[in-house]
């Protein structure tokens, strides 16, 4: 079967802006919660630095899934002998016509981009957007528009305005629900004409902690209390998107890189079907618009009774129901295994006997990618969207700074066969593929520039030291071919 793709399949890679854009104190940008995180490495965890009233400075795990929480009276403070990698990034707020240049070099039709909230509400509470900031944004899709480039706008990726978390505890607040439809209604009054994919959230069933969702407490109720906060602000803001942007199509990403049952155990594929549904959990309640009858169970898993602990609004059930998703976006990159008995992991696992290590790990399961991209679809019934998936590495350029990335030119060949076998044999309808990440950022987890997953190399070590020169790698010219083609070269 062929892989040649639908003619309106949209290409395009990903981004998130305090991985990439820098200029953290530009245009009025106001401090958002990952600008107090310090860079690490697999071995030395991220850390946000605080103060306690008494001046003492703490240091608090702020690793991706496994936060520490942050005391009520901590107080995030920049210090002098570290390195927090938001505050440059890769200077995307000075590159962006260079970086769209090369993005457009590729042949991308699409580019998903996160808004950092704090640029356009500094604190999170001002009457009015910040003009300034929203002109960069301006700035970013015009020059979109000039190479025919279609934005993807992820309203919220994993922050905000760090105001925000410190008066209302971020997310565990319904106050946050007013504030962020307020934000999305002034992205939808400025960029609406330009713009019909939006994203609400980032892996929303991964949030959790100060970092992502400016929650003090990164577990128990306080997650899942935020969480539905989260779900109720979707839905106001995806019913509001369409009032206001006719024609306008809303998602949620999920991280959804699998796992499967380790043994065909009867107690090992049960325990996998349980653990699984800590992430439909989130699926199923946005994408179809109610909670799913296991959400007790999961709850209790937590320790909450159940859904009668989260505090709701009497219109809430309705709200969920009228702000239902029109697509399901998900992030892939690997996949695990998990047995009975194993503390359940709603993102990760034990490593694949059956599967190569990538880097950092991961396993190599471009299957797993097909089989999620059914899962999905036979659950919600709703289009696709591929909008991460990619491979961390480690690369060496040479003299002149360019790198034969072979690597990443397997895997994603690999992935993207994969993709077009779940849209053409079994007809999953799939929007399109942002890779994760066109030019080489920070990385999430670790903090570090060594992991890079770009088609582009940017001259930046893990201390922001570097000439911030962008050069093409090997997999960039690589995947030009395969955009031109619209996915046939995968073939070759
Ligand atoms: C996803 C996030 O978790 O994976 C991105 O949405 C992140 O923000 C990406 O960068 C890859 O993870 P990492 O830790 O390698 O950067």
């Amino acid at each position: 079967m062929t892989k040649e793709l639908p003619k309106n399949f949209l290409w395009g890679g990903a981004t998130a802006d305090f991985q990439y854009e820098g200029g953290y104190a530009e245009v009025g940008r106001g401090p958002s919660t990952h600008d107090y995180e310090t860079n690490g490495s697999p071995e030395h965890p991220r850390h946000h630095t605080m103060k306690m009233p008494n001046g003492d400075t703490i240091n608090l795990k702020s690793s991706f899934l496994d936060a520490e929480d942050v005391p009520e009276e901590a107080k995030p403070v920049w210090l002098k002998d570290q390195y927090y990698p938001s505050h440059q990034a890769v200077d995307f707020y000075h590159h962006y016509k260079e970086d769209i240049k090369l993005m457009a070099g590729m042949g991308f039709s699409v580019y998903r981009f996160s808004i950092a909230w704090s640029r356009i509400f500094p604190n999170g509470e001002e009457n009015e957007p910040n003009k300034e900031g929203l002109k960069f944004y301006d700035n970013v899709i015009s020059e979109l528009e000039k190479y025919h480039i279609q934005p993807l706008i992820t309203i919220c990726h994993d922050e905000m305005p760090v105001h925000l978390a410190l008066k209302y505890d971020g997310w565990s607040s319904r106050k946050a629900i007013e504030l962020y439809v307020k934000y999305a209604k002034a992205l939808f009054e400025h960029f609406g004409s330009r713009c019909k994919y939006w994203l609400t959230f980032n892996e929303i069933n991964a949030v959790r902690g100060f970092g992502p969702s400016g929650v003090h407490k990164a577990t128990g109720l306080k997650r899942y209390q935020a969480a539905h906060n989260m779900f109720v602000a979707s839905a106001k803001t995806v019913k509001l998107g369409h009032k206001l942007i006719p024609g306008s199509r809303f998602g949620t990403m999920y991280a959804l890189s699998t796992c499967y049952p380790a043994t065909c155990k009867p107690e090992d594929v049960f325990h996998n079907q349980q653990e699984l549904r800590e992430n439909w959990y989130f699926v199923d309640t946005m994408g179809r618009g109610y909670y799913p009858r296991y959400a007790d169970e999961i709850l209790q898993h937590h320790g909450i009774e159940g859904l009668s602990e989260i505090k709701m609004d009497s219109a809430d059930q309705q709200t969920l129901k009228d702000g239902q998703l029109d697509f399901i976006a998900f992030s892939y990159y690997r996949s695990n295994i998990s047995k009975a008995g194993d503390k359940w992991f709603n993102v990760g696992g034990s490593a694949n006997p059956y599967l190569e290590k990538k880097p950092w790990g991961w396993g190599l399961d471009p299957l797993g990618l097909r089989y999620t991209m059914n899962m999905i679809y036979d659950r919600i019934q709703k289009p696709i969207f591929i909008v991460e998936n990619g491979m961390g590495a480690i690369d060496k350029p040479d003299e002149n700074g360019f790198v034969e990335d072979d690597y990443r030119i397997d895997y994603l060949q690999k992935h993207l066969s994969a993709v077009a076998d779940a849209i053409n044999i079994d007809k999953v309808p799939c929007i399109g593929y942002t890779m994760w990440a066109p030019i080489d950022l920070v990385s999430l987890s670790t903090g570090e520039m060594k992991k890079r997953y770009g088609f582009v190399y940017v001259d930046m070590d893990d201390l922001g030291h570097g000439s911030l020169k962008r050069i093409p790698k090997k997999s960039y010219a690589w995947m030009k071919h395969i955009i031109e083609t619209n996915g046939k070269a995968l073939d070759d």
